[in-house]
């Protein structure tokens, strides 16, 4: 039987997110139950770019499982330096290992990846394309701290173009009733044509605008705020332009409302103040948390372990 992947979004219906939610939560609540499911396995972390949250969290998660890490953290320290293809790595790395956590700058690795692997692969950021894994960590979050996902209006704002948790986001979400999007970017840095054209196939009501104020913010649930995605622009000059386009700060969470959660991917730059950190609605540590319990039901259920999967 081939394996199960995860290399979009999409790759698991609402339910079985539900589901995988369900048994995040219960994994956050009694760890000791899950101390030793995965003893006898292993998960290797393939990142050929860098890394802090996704990779740590995943071996984290491993590690609460039970269960052993291998893997590289640059592409300089694999036989990606001497020529070697993700194809090749990928057939011969689940060779040794149980379930393999791949990162890359080239928008398909992954997919090419699981078609070559004997194990499943789990895609953990295919250049400016799709971060599956941290739109979970995102949903989870969400519904943690807002009780769901239906009638909310969603804030994001930054490197609409080129960030992926972004993109994998807007898709996650546009599955749920009810929901609304506010798009707020530089004209530069606006959303791919291909997801602006999802969103009208689907009748999902959407704006883009250029200011984060207290307008943009009136109605916001979640406001969704990204880094300038330094590593994917052609040149350094735009990048300095943008890089402080938008700065979340203390006055102007003075004038956003009471209920607006501020979500985060992080690493974050400069797009959030520091002293921000000190605001109740401020949520992205707590968010990067959540990570690493997803993460764990993840594993377990692409492992087939309980017969989830
Ligand atoms: C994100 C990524 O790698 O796309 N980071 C993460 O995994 N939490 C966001 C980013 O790098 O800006």
């Amino acid at each position: 039987m081939s394996p199960r992947h995860l290399i979009s979004p999409l790759d698991f219906s609402v339910e079985e997110l539900d589901r995988l939610m369900d048994l995040a939560s219960d994994m956050k609540s009694n760890p000791g139950k899950y101390a030793h499911v995965c003893d006898d396995k292993r998960i290797a972390t393939l990142f050929y770019e860098p890394s802090t949250r996704t990779r740590l969290s995943f071996e984290a998660a491993m590690m609460n499982l039970g269960g052993k890490v291998l893997g590289f953290s640059s592409a300089d320290n694999s036989s990606a330096a001497k020529g070697e293809s993700v194809a090749d790595t990928v057939r011969v790395v689940s060779c040794y290992a149980d379930i393999v956590a791949m990162r890359h700058p080239k928008e398909g690795a992954a997919l090419v990846a699981s078609m070559k692997s004997l194990v499943p692969v789990i895609n953990a950021g295919d250049g400016g394309h799709q971060h599956p894994t941290q739109t979970l960590t995102d949903l989870l979050t969400i519904r943690s701290l807002k009780g769901g996902f239906n009638g909310l209006t969603y804030g994001l704002c930054g490197d609409l173009k080129f960030g992926r948790t972004v993109h994998s986001l807007i898709e996650a979400l546009s599955r749920y009733e009810n929901v609304r999007f506010v798009l707020i970017s530089p004209e530069e840095l606006r959303i791919p044509s291909y997801i602006r054209e999802e969103l009208k196939t689907k009748g999902i009501p959407f704006e883009e605008v250029v200011r984060l104020d207290e307008s943009t913010m009136k109605d916001l649930d979640i406001l969704y705020m990204t880094r300038v995605q330094k590593e994917r622009f052609f040149n350094e000059e735009d990048y300095l332009r943008m890089k402080d386009f938008y700065i979340l700060d203390k006055e102007k969470m003075k004038v956003a409302p009471a209920k607006m959660l501020i979500l985060h991917p992080l690493p974050r730059v400069n797009e959030i103040a520091v002293e921000v950190d000190e605001d109740p609605r401020a949520a992205y540590f707590a968010q990067a948390h959540y990570g690493v319990y997803i993460r764990m039901a993840l594993i377990y259920t692409l492992l087939g372990i309980g017969g989830e999967g």
